[in-house]
């Protein structure tokens, strides 16, 4: 059955082939997708997405900005990885399709409200600000969502943004506290698991022998922020984190993971933003997060170099 979802990102070069990935997925139906503030300022994420969806040849595709800052701390963003424009690389043209009217949070509001309970995925790739502000605003649409898919965390692999924290949830740690105490359905892609979706020099090939457009684009988005991870870490390549929410979508047996509790730390400076997970049951605290922390690697590439060849 095809899942109606919402993408809410920060476009990301990891971002784009997650979009690219729904767009090229009939598992999926995109009602929209919504831009937030995080890897860089909201113009940008919103500029990004649309540059995405027209490589996608889906102009169609309806796109709103959010917010533009997260619900109580300044933005951070992570121009050190994805650079100036948030998609470095490639040399992108200027989107033609307009950016929808309209607040992305209303959007969200309304896509729901007009939705039967328990029917409509949400696929966050960034900060939660967009849909812990929907959630605050308009309690009566959370029942409408069928799953939380989300890209953020980590347990074992701990942090990326600093050393006890992932970007995602650091950057509004409020806002992923909200989303996690929702009481829906939560299935979290967390470091652990997307650390292993390694964009191996064979596997970005494999992108640039489709002799496609999107396919070009794709490894040379790789090829950018590869080298941030590679240094960083000494791995073979660098982690594709956000197409994990989808591939999971279209094929869940590629992952693997625990029911657990996850609690989101918002009042300490020193690991302010840490999902601090349950993974061992030590607790008797409520599981509330199916936290994912292993997948076939090789099958989520063949995957996705499948889809993206369909563009
Ligand atoms: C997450 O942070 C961003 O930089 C990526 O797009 C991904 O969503 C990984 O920590
Ligand atoms: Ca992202």
């Amino acid at each position: 059955m095809t899942r109606k979802i919402i993408i809410d990102t920060d476009p990301g070069q990891d971002d784009a082939v997650a979009i690219l990935l729904a767009l090229a997925s009939p598992e999926v139906q995109v009602l929209g997708i919504t831009a937030v503030a995080g890897n860089v300022p909201l113009e940008l994420t919103a500029k990004n997405a649309r540059i995405v969806c027209e490589l996608a040849g889906r102009p169609d595709v309806k796109v709103f900005a959010g917010c533009d800052r997260p619900l109580r701390h300044a933005l951070v963003t992570a121009e050190h990885v994805h650079g100036k424009t948030g998609l470095d690389g490639p040399v992108m043209p200027d989107p033609m399709m307009p950016l929808q009217d309209g607040h992305g949070v209303d959007f969200i509001i309304e896509t729901l409200r007009a939705e039967p309970a328990d029917t409509v995925t949400l696929c966050p790739l960034g900060p939660l600000t967009n849909i812990a502000t929907a959630f605050e605003r308009a309690p009566d649409i959370v029942e409408k969502v069928q799953e939380i898919v989300l890209m953020g965390g980590a347990y074992f692999q701990v942090g990326n943004i600093t050393p006890a924290a992932e970007f995602n949830i650091y950057v509004d740690p409020e806002a992923a506290d909200i989303v996690f105490k929702s009481g829906r359905p939560i299935t979290v892609m967390s470091l652990d698991v997307t650390h292993k979706a390694l964009t191996t020099a064979p596997r970005v090939q494999a992108f640039r022998d489709l002799g496609t457009k999107a396919g070009t684009m794709v490894a040379e988005w790789t090829d950018f922020f590869e080298r941030f991870d590679k240094e960083k870490y000494g791995s073979a390549g660098a982690p594709l984190h956000d197409p994990c929410v989808i591939a999971y979508l279209i094929a869940p047996d590629l992952f693997k993971g625990r029911y657990v509790n996850v609690e989101i730390e918002t009042l300490s400076d020193l690991t302010r933003g840490m999902t601090v997970a349950d993974w061992w049951g030590v607790t008797n605290r409520p599981r509330n997060a199916m936290f994912m922390g292993d997948l076939d690697a090789e099958g989520f590439f063949e995957l996705l170099v499948q889809r993206i060849g369909r563009l």
